[in-house]
Parts: C-alpha cells; sequence; structure tokens
C-alpha cells in the first residue's frame, strides 16, 4: 500500500476539477513522484483526451478503459487482468486510466449489484491494485453525485473539495459532506476531508475578499486552503493544448496558484 489516493471531487459542473487534477499531477511529477490519474468523468472524459493527445493515442480506439475495469468487477471477474494494459503511459511522466463515455452508465450497474463489496468497493478493489505502483492517485470527479461517485469516495484516503464560491457551489458542498459522513465514513472511515480549494477568484478585489470570509463562515469546521486560484484566460485555453495549465502557462497566475497550494497541500495536516 503505497499510494496516496486522492479524490478531486464536487458535483457541481465547471469548477476546475480536472484542471486541478491535471495540475497536481504535473507539479509532482516535477517532484519525481509517480503518478496516475484516473478519469472517471464518462460525461466529458476531457483528462483522457488531453493525455491520449499527450501519448499520441486516439481515444475513441482505446481496448480497455476504466468502464470495462469495473464492468468486469460487477460480473464478478478479475479486473486486475487487464488492468496493466488499461493504463496510458505519457510523454511528460504522468499515467492515465482512461475513461469513455459508457462509463456515466456505471452508476446504474452498479447499483444492481446487491453484493455490498462490489456495489460500494468495486473502484477501491481495482485502486488497491495500483497502489503498489504510484506515490500519487488522482481520482478527477464527474459532476455527478452517484453510485459511482460515493465508490470514488471509498476508493480514496483524501477529499480535496474543489469550489467556486456561488450558491450553486456552496450547496454542492454541503451535499458532498453529507455524503461523507452517511455513506462514506461508515465504509471508509480513513477517509480525510483535506479542504476546499476555492477557484476562479480574485482574491485581491473586495468582493473576492468577502467571498473568502463567507465561505470561510460557511465552511466553519472544513478547512479552507490559503492559496486560492484566479480566474485566467490561459485557464480556458489550455485543455486544446493538450497538457496541463502548468507546462502551458508556467509563469501564469493560475499556474502561481496551483505551486501555492500544493505547498500547502502537501504538508501533512490532519484536518475535521
Ligand atoms: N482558473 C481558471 N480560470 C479560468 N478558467 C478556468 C480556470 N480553471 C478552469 N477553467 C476553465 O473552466 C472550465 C471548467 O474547468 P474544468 O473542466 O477544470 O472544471 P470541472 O470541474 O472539471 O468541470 P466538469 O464538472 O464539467 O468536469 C474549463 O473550460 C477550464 O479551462
Ligand atoms: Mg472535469
Amino acid at each position: 500500500m503505497k499510494a496516496r489516493v486522492i479524490s478531486v471531487n464536487n458535483q457541481k459542473g465547471g469548477v476546475g476539477k480536472t484542471t486541478t487534477a491535471l495540475a497536481m499531477a504535473a507539479i509532482l511529477t516535477e517532484q519525481n513522484k509517480q503518478v496516475l490519474l484516473i478519469d472517471c468523468d464518462g460525461s466529458s472524459t476531457t483528462l483522457t483526451k488531453i493525455l491520449c493527445q499527450q501519448a499520441e493515442v486516439d481515444y475513441r480506439q482505446l481496448a480497455v478503459t476504466l468502464t470495462d475495469l469495473i464492468l468486469f468487477k460487477t460480473l464478478g471477474r478479475d479486473a486486475t487482468a487487464f488492468a496493466d494494459r488499461a493504463v496510458i503511459h505519457c510523454p511528460e511522466s504522468y499515467d492515465l486510466l482512461p475513461a469513455d463515455n459508457k462509463l456515466v452508465s456505471i452508476a446504474a450497474a452498479l447499483a444492481t449489484q446487491n453484493d455490498m463489496e462490489i456495489r460500494f468497493k468495486a473502484l477501491a478493489g481495482l485502486v488497491d491494485y495500483y497502489r503498489r505502483y504510484y506515490d500519487y492517485i488522482i481520482l478527477d470527479a464527474a459532476p455527478v453525485l452517484d453510485l459511482f461517485a460515493t465508490n470514488q469516495l471509498v476508493a480514496a484516503d483524501e477529499l480535496l473539495i474543489v469550489s467556486q464560491c456561488q450558491k450553486a457551489s456552496r450547496e454542492a458542498i454541503h451535499e458532498l459532506v453529507h455524503t461523507v459522513d452517511s455513506f462514506v465514513h461508515p465504509i471508509n472511515p480513513n477517509l480525510q476531508v483535506k479542504g476546499i480549494l476555492l477557484t476562479m477568484l480574485d482574491k485581491r478585489a473586495k468582493y473576492g475578499k468577502e467571498q473568502i470570509r463567507e465561505m470561510r463562515e460557511e465552511f466553519a469546521d472544513i478547512h479552507i486552503f490559503d492559496a486560492v486560484i484566479s480566474r485566467a484566460t490561459e485557464a480556458e485555453r489550455y485543455v486544446d493544448s493538450g497538457h496541463s495549465i502548468i507546462c502551458q502557462s508556467p509563469k501564469g497566475s493560475v499556474t502561481q496558484g496551483y505551486r501555492e497550494f500544493m505547498k500547502e497541500f502537501l504538508m501533512e495536516r490532519q484536518v475535521k
């Protein structure tokens, strides 16, 4: 059991989860860590598309994806036999377990399972197989809080909540924390809620400062990272480049924000 497994999560869409997962992987790789990104989002498969582009692999012709591995599990078959074949090795040196759009129906497939080990722990079993090869495994969640999202939280050691400050994002955090407390902790008591990373915010502007203060009041019992990711057009464009924002815009404010965040994140600190 080597890897630290991090779920980057929030069922609110478009808050910066994938951007964050990729930035974390890039920064950890610079520190010579072995990183596996797992694309848990069949609705956009952004990570899969970006990393397939880097690895010069056609994402429409992947032989084995995360969907196949989870379906093997639901059929009671040994998914680990195919687990190594599924991983894509990228030149920037973090690896990817890719998704395809069939992954969106995996929650329904899991819901038919009466075996609780499969229903809630299908992904955890798979993640445990990969732990020995990596220092960090990062799970990039889809914007949905379903049974597969619960699987991600059951598979993880740490939860990083990525959020903007708007009302919808705040409501989503309350639901996520409720899910952790009510459903995940009874199965995975080791899951640590590491905290909330605020994104797409100008922390120097008066309004940005107000929003941060309101977030700290509303989520008094959850750690909110001091580092904040600013909104910048460079981060809107990185996706098309096929690289993380860290590589695409090394001197930009967003990269600087992610570097500050990672310093904080990597300082061991028990939260909650
Ligand atoms: N700091 C930022 N400033 C400006 N735009 C950003 C920033 N971070 C991410 N974006 C852009 O916002 C959009 C959503 O980001 P991203 O895909 O990372 O969010 P997500 O939470 O993963 O979304 P989804 O829930 O759909 O998976 C993308 O177009 C991305 O390029
Ligand atoms: Mg995403």
